[in-house]
């Protein structure tokens, strides 16, 4: 299975921080915030690794990460999203680079505290149709919002006005290689993006979508106020997934 971080999109909601650089190259306490899903994917075994991203600082992308040598990975694959044609649109950029293999995707402004392994291994037991990750939450209108119908996802609603239910569809999700053919058939949706969303509920529809609730805590970072939760979150708690490899102390001598 291969890993895709999408880090595209305009990080309206951060400016003016987001007015000179990505929002995911912003620090979550003590790192960028590319750094967390590229640690999850890497604890869960993912070795072949593509980031999309776009704007006027992709480059800067290449000089933080490289090869990716700070998470034990020889090589990062990178795409380029022209424009901001939403998560889907960023996720058709990896098709060559999947090549039919299944693929985990991962929000770029999207923390975890818990690992993905166990959802990893699940997803590749049985390698079809698609898997979404769950977390009941005290804002669902924020997110899309899944409406169950005993143990199965009967529908998801992206950022409804009235929630069927508490439980967030986080941005982790999985896919088989149909998911490349559902987005070319997309349409853009009211606010001009190819939904994510509407990937899932096409897998819904096809009676192919399982899901996970994750136990942990979630959030995303894609705010003001939701950034501020993740430096603390991840300030607060102690998880193997969120530990960093500390970089070598500076050598006596040397600026700090
Ligand atoms: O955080 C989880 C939520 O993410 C889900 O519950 C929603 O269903 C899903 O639509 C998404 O909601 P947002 O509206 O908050 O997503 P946002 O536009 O902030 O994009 C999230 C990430 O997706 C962003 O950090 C980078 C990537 N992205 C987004 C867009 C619009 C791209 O790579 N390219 C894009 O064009």
């Amino acid at each position: 299975m291969k890993g895709v971080v999408l880090a595209g999109g305009m990080g309206s909601r951060l400016r003016p921080m987001t007015l000179v650089t990505n929002k995911h190259l912003l620090p979550v306490y003590d790192r960028p915030m590319i750094y967390y899903p590229l640690q999850q994917l890497v604890h869960a075994g993912i070795r072949e690794i593509m980031v999309v991203t776009g704007g006027s600082y992709a480059g800067d992308f290449l000089r933080l990460l490289g090869n990716g040598k700070a998470f034990g990975l020889d090589h990062i694959n990178y795409a380029y999203q022209e424009g901001h044609g939403g998560i889907a649109e960023a996720l058709g950029l990896a098709e060559h680079f999947a090549d039919s293999e299944p693929v985990v995707v991962i929000l770029g402004d999207n923390i975890f505290q818990d690992s993905l392994a166990p959802a990893v291994s699940a997803y590749r037991a049985h390698r079809r149709g698609a898997m979404v990750l769950l977390k009941a939450v005290p804002d669902p209108h924020r997110f899309g919002v899944a409406e169950l119908e005993g143990h199965r996802v009967r529908r998801i609603a992206e950022k409804p006005e009235a929630p069927s239910s508490s439980l967030a569809v986080t941005g982790c999700y999985f896919y088989d290689d149909q998911v490349f053919a559902m987005i070319r058939a997309l349409e853009k949706s009211e606010r001009n993006e190819l939904e994510i969303t509407d990937v899932n509920n096409l897998y819904i529809e096809m009676g192919d979508m399982s899901h996970r609730v994750l136990s942990g805590w979630w959030t995303d970072a894609g705010t003001v106020a939701s950034l501020y939760r993740a430096t603390r979150l991840v300030a607060e708690t102690d998880a193997p997934v969120l530990r960093r490899t500390r970089p070598a102390p500076a050598k006596s001598g040397e600026a700090s």
